[in-house]
């Protein structure tokens, strides 16, 4: 009954040269990067760190969408406009992380399940009343000693297809994100053979399901080496297998996809994304849908003063724009400068 609304809903998501700025961390995380520069993880420094990231003037040439968590969506704007409205305002599609984390798998000790099924239609109808467009849910796939596990891909695909399912009932496009972690030690060919089978298994479950591929997005982590791998494949390397791996297992009719940035550096995953770009053209669009690799400069620069809100804006609209010309290849290192002339 959402046909025409998901296609251009999922169109514009990865309209040329725009992509997505994941804002959605969970309040433990957002903890997490707070601690990181000593500021307090209160329900107002939340939600003011927010404003400067969905305010951003001139955002909306590189930035289609942006994810929030549930505690954002419900908040306002120092002048009491709502979150959804102020994006809106801009031309910025709102959407909605609605999965509950990922969980200790029974049975299979080191691997996760995402959960956050349970009422899921009914939170979806709320959160589109408030303005959503789009979806997120993430599952987190770790690469170990003989995991991942056939069970754990299996649990994690069935859980995103059937929330990809309820979003396209509901009318918002589902953003299926299975990530495989860069944690450990793995090699780059370790992470392909992971990511193979993690995208085989999701592609079929969303086939089952009946999941419309023509109406969501797909949110990948690329194929890299794991952080702490000895030798740690180059740019070109990482953009060569995630595309080979892309293209064995993820269907033409998928209108984009987008990458995580997973804790590569802000340049690094900037690097990655225009390399791919540049060896196209490919069967969908690549675009972003970055989050720490965004917002880490901005939040450096903010450090809970309101005095460095402007300059903390600029920093991330330095890196919006940046991933945004390597949306299409037009990324150079020379580019970073530009932002001490800004
Ligand atoms: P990172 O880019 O920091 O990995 O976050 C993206 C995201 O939304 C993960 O779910």
């Amino acid at each position: 009954m959402y046909e025409r609304e998901l296609e251009a809903t999922a169109a514009a998501m990865v309209a040329k040269g725009k992509g997505l700025l994941a804002i959605d961390e969970s309040a433990p995380t957002c903890k997490k990067r707070f601690d990181s520069i000593s500021v307090e993880s209160t329900v107002e420094n939340r939600r003011a760190y927010r404003e400067l990231l969905i305010t951003v003037p001139g955002a909306a040439q590189f930035i289609s969408g942006m994810i929030l968590f549930d505690e954002t969506i419900r908040q306002s704007a120092a002048d009491g406009t709502p979150f959804p409205a102020a994006l809106k305002h801009q031309g910025i599609l709102t959407g909605i992380k609605v999965d509950a984390g990922a969980k200790k798998l029974a049975g299979a000790p080191g691997e996760k399940v995402t959960e956050g099924l349970d009422g899921l239609r009914e939170r979806l109808v709320e959160y589109r009343g408030m303005g959503a467009s789009f979806a997120k849910w993430r599952a987190v796939i770790t690469i170990g000693e003989r995991i991942p596990s056939p069970y754990c891909l299996d649990a994690n695909a069935h859980a995103l297809a059937r929330y990809a399912a309820l979003c396209q009932e509901a009318g918002l496009v589902p953003v299926v994100e299975p990530e495989v972690l860069m944690d450990g030690k793995h090699t780059i060919e370790r992470c392909f053979e992971a990511t193979e089978a993690t995208l085989r298994c999701v592609f079929n479950a969303l086939y089952l399901q009946r999941v419309a591929l023509e109406h969501m997005v797909l949110k990948a982590s690329m194929v890299i080496s794991g952080s702490e791998c000895p030798k740690r494949a180059g740019v070109e390397e990482v953009a060569k297998q995630t595309l080979l791996c892309l293209k064995r297992a993820v269907p033409a009719a998928v209108p984009g996809i987008v990458f995580l940035s997973g804790g590569q550096g802000a340049e690094e995953a900037t690097a990655h994304l225009n390399a791919m770009n540049l060896m196209g053209p490919h069967p969908w669009p690549l675009s972003f849908s970055y989050g720490r690799a965004l917002q880490e400069p901005a939040l450096k620069t903010w450090r809970g003063q309101s005095a460095n809100v402007a300059t903390a804006q600029k920093a991330l609209y330095h890196r919006e724009k940046m991933n945004s010309a390597a949306c299409s290849g037009r990324y150079t290192v020379q580019m970073e400068q530009e932002k001490v002339a800004a």
